[in-house]
């Protein structure tokens, strides 16, 4: 029996999508899957998208056979950062690499992480007091920005940064807001008309610039790292001892290096921020997660594993509010997605956002439910309808360490400040690499007595 195609908007029903994908996917994307079901095609002359909204067909695409489904050219337009590092190389040179680094982002070493951790948490708590006195109203996710990419180059890379942070913090964030990544298909779009139009993509020349300034700060930290070899953390360790033993060129070090600059601290940021505003937001999570915290003592890197409520709140936050929202595979053979047909070079959408509010996976999906993790099932790490970290062999390195550091700065800020978003409902997202809400996400704070 030979395959249909999947479902999917008309051309001309495509083109009057358009600046909804462009202004608001992830809203516009839920729209869809809602009308058109699990796979679907997506696009106009050509130039076609493939979202998947189906658990057991995301498990043959990131884990079954993953091996034909490589994301490395998915990431192009931003290749200028990920270079052949972990993200973006292919699968021979990435199992490797994977092999290589994961022992940096092992739980059993989260203890030699802690002190540092809990000097950027005091910073924050000094700034967090400032803000409280003056009752200004500010941006909490900025904030944690600055302090969890301090905590992530300094346990990582480097012990010290004497370089100043915020002008890199802003050129990642540029980055990941460029709104050509997550929407393939407009961009291509858009190419075709800048080159019919003959005009230069200007948001383009600014995320090369803003490829520049962490280019400048990464080769900074790691001469910094040559010549105070003891000072230097778990990841940069590990390349450094390839490096003298001519394994690794200094290139490639600079290059993973970006790559964890790329992955690692905006998604926890995020996550963190997505988390305080659900507890603040939701009646009744605080005060549980306030006395859970109370009743195991001084949060420390031993007593968070014990907070077993907030771990649950954790999960149920990334569920609504997975930081990355999608990534991409290709597929390099033509496939039976289902009851359809793919072809072979076809762009393909996995995201979590989707699959977390696809009410055939969920009771009741938009729910701030934390307590639905505790069925056994629903817990389980190898779900395919819950993927907030993906799944596979390319699983995040990184989702202890960011599991661990959101335990750690929800139970060391919680019981000191009380933080009241003014957004009490989200109504859009913005339409980069991130989950951003559309209206950014401000708070005053108030200390606890
Ligand atoms: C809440 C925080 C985080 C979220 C939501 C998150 C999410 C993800 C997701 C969804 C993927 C899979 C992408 C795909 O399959 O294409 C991924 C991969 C990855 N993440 Fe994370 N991440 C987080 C934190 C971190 C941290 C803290 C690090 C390191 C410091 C990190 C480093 C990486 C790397 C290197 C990969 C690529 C893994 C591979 O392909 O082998 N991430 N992350």
């Amino acid at each position: 029996m030979s395959l249909k195609a999947p479902p999917g908007p008309s051309p001309f029903g495509f083109i009057i999508m358009l600046p909804g994908l462009l202004l608001n996917p992830v809203v516009k994307l839920n729209a869809v899957c809602k009308k058109y079901g699990p796979v679907i095609k997506l696009g106009i002359a050509g130039n076609y998208s493939y979202i998947i909204n189906d658990k057991e067909i995301i498990r043959q695409i990131l884990k079954t056979d993953y091996i034909k489904f490589p994301r490395g050219r998915t990431l192009d337009e931003i290749k200028f950062l990920l270079g052949n590092g972990i993200f973006a190389s292919e699968h021979e040179l990435w199992s490797v690499r994977r092999r290589l680094l994961k022992p940096a982002f092992h739980s059993s070493i989260f203890h030699k992480l802690e002190n540092v951790l809990k000097e950027e948490l005091q910073k924050t708590t000094l700034k967090f007091q400032e803000f409280a006195s003056g009752g200004t109203p500010f941006e909490p996710e900025a904030e944690f920005q600055k302090m969890l990419f301090s905590a992530t180059i300094r346990n990582l890379f480097a012990g010290k940064i004497s370089a100043d942070t915020e002008p890199v913090i802003q050129a990642l964030n540029k980055i990941l807001a460029y709104p050509g990544i997550p929407q393939h298909t407009f961009r291509v779009v858009k190419k075709q008309y800048l080159r019919i139009s003959g005009m230069k993509d200007k948001s383009r020349e600014e995320i090369l610039e803003a490829g520049r300034v962490i280019d400048k700060f990464t080769a900074g930290i790691l001469d910094w790292a040559i010549n105070n070899p003891e000072e230097c953390g778990t990841y940069l360790n590990i390349l450094l001892n390839e490096f003298f033993e001519g394994r690794i060129s200094r290139e490639d070090i600079i290059t993973e290096m970006k790559n964890i600059i790329f992955a690692g601290y905006d998604t926890t940021a995020s996550a963190l921020t997505w988390l305080i505003y659900s507890v603040s937001v939701n009646p009744g999570i605080e005060e549980k997660v306030l006395s859970e915290i109370a009743s195991t003592g001084v949060p420390d890197y031993q007593n968070v594993t014990r907070l077993e409520y907030s771990k649950m709140v954790i999960k149920e936050t990334l569920r609504l509010y997975p930081p990355a929202w999608v990534f991409h595979r290709i597929s390099t053979e033509d496939f039976e997605a289902g009851s359809y047909h793919i072809p072979a070079n076809s762009w393909i959408f996995i995201s979590p956002f989707l699959m977390h509010r696809n009410p055939e996976y969920w009771d009741n999906p938009d729910d701030f439910y934390p307590e639905r993790f505790e069925k056994e099932e629903n817990s389980e790490t190898t779900r395919f309808d819950y993927i907030p970290f993906g799944n596979g062999p390319h699983v995040c390195i990184g989702n202890s360490l960011a599991n661990f550091q959101l335990i750690y700065s929800l139970a060391y800020l919680l019981p000191k400040f009380r933080i009241e978003f003014r957004n009490k409902k989200i109504t859009g997202f913005t339409s980069g690499i991130g989950l951003k809400a559309d209206k950014p996400l401000k708070a005053i704070i108030r200390e606890r007595k």
